[in-house]
């Protein structure tokens, strides 16, 4: 019997959504896994409903596993029409829930779609501080991934090239 999960990863990556660089994105995230060594990048492409800021369209890119890409697929069609609020409230868990629960070993691909999206929202959520200048704020995904992190999977932040 096949597993739900991966028949839903497995469809994603033969019919992925929303792949593919934006020309003409607002702001753009990427993140890198130090240990798999697979990247993945957002770009972002905002709009305006009911006078707020929305993300109007998400696109991604990513070099390395299958469920990193599943995972970033269903997330660019779940970010369309959130605020940048709604959109920093997401977890690993939420962009990835369309697909059921990853496995275990998974899971990190989730966050890595998780990472490249909050490095594409940095600086944008006027409510809080930019994600840059969290000293005084509880540390957040990408403090985590910046902290050394021995004997753990350690996602790094790439940066853009010039
Ligand atoms: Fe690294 Fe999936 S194995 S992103």
């Amino acid at each position: 019997m096949s597993d739900p999960t991966e028949d839903k990863i497995n469809e994603a990556v033969r019919n992925p959504r929303n792949m593919g660089e934006m020309q003409d994105a607002d702001a753009v995230g990427t993140v890198g896994g130090a240990d798999c060594g697979d990247m993945v990048r957002m770009w972002l492409k905002f709009g305006e409903k009911e006078g707020k800021k929305v993300i109007d369209r998400a696109s991604f890119q990513s070099f390395g596993c299958q469920t990193a890409i599943a995972v970033a697929s269903v997330a660019t069609e779940m970010l369309a029409g959130k605020t940048v609020e709604e959109a920093l409230d997401l977890s690993a868990d939420d962009l990835s829930e369309p697909l059921g629960p990853l496995p275990p070993m998974k899971i990190h691909c989730g966050q890595m779609v998780e990472g490249a999206l909050r490095d594409a929202l940095a600086g944008e959520d006027e409510s809080k501080p930019a994600v840059a200048d969290t000293s005084a704020a509880a540390p957040g995904l990408v403090d985590q991934l910046k902290a050394p992190q021995p004997g753990k999977i350690k996602i790094v932040k790439l940066d853009e090239d010039p």
